[in-house]
């Protein structure tokens, strides 16, 4: 299965275009992460008053929970343009120099997935975040020479799945960073609400509930399962969404009541099966599924983790007693030992 095409994939698939109706514009329209919002507020408004750019800015959280929503928040707040672009499309420095040139004073520059550009041009981007220039060689052989061209003073903000993806250099030239963290059920049960008024759906308060309980603590998700169960609803002939065709739908779905999917369980199958619980190194739970070990740890563990379905050992991940009684099991006698961490 792709990893995008499941439905609890926190990543964006196709047919997410319809989401973005749902995108939040404003500081005060973005529910949750108090913390995050609270600094970049200040920071904008400290901007705004002193008439300057906005210090850089860096974004770091799993997939799916508002790094590139905050991106068009920021330059909507500050009223200026965003340039929008990502790690992996650019492909030499060339690119980035033309794009940091297209750059008028107080634009935004969002760089999404910072983490996977390529080390020769994030050492264009060190010169441009400190200095507002870029160097270029002009010419080939001997006579090659390095001429500097000045840039308007501009605000990037880069997003990345996690902080500590990133090279020092470049995390010490972000002014801000904010890190964010997976969603209360309170929270998320107010963006399941506001997005149902804004795609015009019935959605009663228990049915919004029990969608935030299965959207492993992300907005994207939540969106996804509410349109889904509206599906589900439409075909039944239902006006309203209440607790039971929300439940009934998931069932369909096979989104159990923790929010995950065949493949999450077969993860911590495979754990507990193959591995004996645990320890064991992510790239063996990788190959024994079938799947990337990057999206393991990048998409996966970061959810089955903070849901308390495995632990981390300096040997390996573990499966928990909450995993072995997910498939009506107890944890047998002593763990592990046997597996070498391999990550
Ligand atoms: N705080 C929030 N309030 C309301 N909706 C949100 C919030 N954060 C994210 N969303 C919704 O979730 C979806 C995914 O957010 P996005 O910014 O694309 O995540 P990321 O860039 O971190 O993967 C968006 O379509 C947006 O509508
Ligand atoms: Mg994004």
């Amino acid at each position: 299965m792709e990893r995008q095409d499941r439905l609890v994939s926190p990543e964006p698939a196709k047919d997410d275009i319809v989401l973005t109706r749902m995108r939040p514009e404003t500081l005060d329209e973005f529910i949750g992460q108090p913390l995050v919002t609270r600094k970049l507020s200040i920071a904008i408004e400290s901007a705004r008053i002193r008439n300057e750019h906005l210090d850089h800015v860096i974004l770091a959280g799993p997939p799916g929970l508002g790094k590139t929503t905050l991106a068009y928040i920021i330059a909507n707040e500050l009223n200026t343009k965003l340039h929008i672009t990502s790690g992996p499309v650019i492909e030499k420095q060339g690119d980035l120099a033309a794009i940091l040139t297209s750059l008028e004073e107080g634009d935004v520059l969002f760089i999404d997935e910072i983490h996977r550009l390529n080390k020769t041009i994030e050492e264009v981007l060190y010169t441009a975040m400190e200095d507002f220039a870029v160097d270029i060689m002009i010419g080939k052989g001997p006579s090659a020479r390095s001429i500097r061209i000045d840039l308007s003073p501009f605000t990037l903000v880069g997003a990345t799945t996690r902080m500590g993806l990133l090279s020092s250099p470049l995390r010490n030239r972000f002014g801000i960073s904010l890190e964010l963290d997976f969603y209360s059920e309170e929270d998320l049960k107010k963006i399941v609400l506001r997005s149902a008024s804004i795609l015009n759906i019935a959605l009663d308060e228990k049915a919004a509930l029990e969608i935030a309980r299965r959207s492993r603590g992300t907005p994207r998700v939540a969106n996804r399962l509410l349109k889904r169960i509206r599906d589900f609803a439409t075909v039944e002939r239902k006006n309203v969404v209440d607790l039971e065709i929300a439940k009934k739908a998931l069932e369909i779905l096979e989104i159990d009541e923790y929010g995950l999917d065949p493949l999450d369980r077969k993860i911590l199958k495979v754990l507990i099966e193959n591995y004996n619980g645990g320890p064991a190194g992510i790239k063996s739970i990788a190959a024994s599924v079938g799947i990337e070990h990057d999206s393991i740890s990048e998409v996966y563990e970061p959810y089955l983790l903070r849901a308390g379905f495995i632990v981390r050992t300096p040997r390996g991940r573990m499966a928990t007693e909450k995993a072995y009684s997910l498939f009506g099991l107890k944890i047998k006698g002593i763990q592990g030992g046997l597996w070498k961490n391999d990550d």
